[in-house]
């Protein structure tokens, strides 16, 4: 058994802009079941699938992230590998196209877990990476939408998460291998005119993102101070474990408890190490899909 379920952000995503999610979903389903196919492991299909994710601009990671209070591009992403419990994160980092390879490379790499901003960026130098520039980040949505926000300087932000009219594209992907390891991933340009140095859930392991070869994986999406409180993804998975091992009832559990608990809004995926899978949110809709070797083409739904 192997699959892959994938997430693109939950929130009131607009009627014209479902469609690019769908799309993008579907894109990083099959590039990730391409490389588990080929015998690629759980944190290889959870890069590659978070990497594409990254480059399309639909989503609100790599390129096409919302721009902070300064109008600039700062990322936050982590990885999870469920054999061993090894992770790896990077929050705020700059010029930095694809930050779920960043935080691999911390993983994979380092004796670190979590680098932040400048560090991180050296990091990523010293071990062969890229840099890019800021506007190589930046589209013309975001501008548009970064000079509306400065509009609403006495906007309450949790007010208007609470009407869940604030865009949450971050991503996710959760995998189950062939050799049964499980991985788990999430990556975010983080929350519309965050203040700069702002950190949200998806680098944070145990909220954004968490694996455990002997329960399963998640990823979280939403709003990320509440996702923190809550500590989402390992929560969800301790639901799991107690559960007996049934993903859509331990994300479900994990999405009320998240509204009972803090107001929060969002979404998450789980997976089992069975290759069930489980997606619950509270938001009007999420971006989400997943592929197993039992299905001939990815499920998709916005
Ligand atoms: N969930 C993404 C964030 O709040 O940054």
């Amino acid at each position: 058994m192997i699959a892959l379920v994938v997430h693109g952000g939950a929130w009131d995503i607009p009627d014209d802009m479902a469609d690019a999610h769908r799309h993008g979903v579907q894109k990083a389903l099959m590039i990730g079941f391409a490389v588990l196919s080929d015998g690629g492991s759980a944190v290889d299909a959870v890069e590659a699938a978070i990497t594409i994710l990254e480059d399309d601009e639909t989503f609100d990671a790599g390129t096409g992230s919302f721009l902070n209070l300064a109008g600039e591009v700062e990322l936050d992403a982590s990885i999870m590998d469920g054999r061993n419990l090894r992770a790896g994160a990077v929050a705020s980092v700059q010029n930095i196209k694809n930050p779920i390879s960043l935080a691999r490379r911390i993983m994979e790499e380092s004796d670190h877990i979590l680098l932040t901003g400048k560090g991180a960026l050296r990091f990523a130098k010293e071990h062969g990476m890229k840099s890019c520039r800021q506007d190589d980040l930046i589209t013309e949505r975001e501008i548009l939408r970064w000079r509306e926000w400065q509009k609403k300087k006495n906007m309450s932000v949790q007010e208007a998460f609470r009407k869940k009219k604030v865009p949450l594209d971050t991503v996710g992907a959760v995998v189950l291998d062939k050799a049964g390891n499980i991985a788990s991933g999430t990556s975010t340009g983080g929350t519309p005119n965050k203040f700069p140095g702002r950190v949200g859930d998806s680098p944070i392991i145990g909220a954004g993102t968490y694996a455990d070869n002997s329960v399963g994986g998640v990823s979280s999406t939403g709003w990320g101070e509440a996702l923190i409180k809550v500590v989402m993804a390992k929560s969800v998975l301790d639901f799991m474990e107690r559960n007996g091992g049934n993903p859509s009832k331990a994300a479900l559990e994990g999405v009320n408890m998240l509204e009972r608990k803090v107001q929060g809004y969002g979404g998450v995926i789980a997976l089992n190490m069975e290759g069930e899978i489980g997606m619950a949110y509270n938001t009007p809709r999420m971006a989400r899909g997943y592929m197993t070797s039992e299905m001939n083409q990815p499920w998709v739904a916005v």
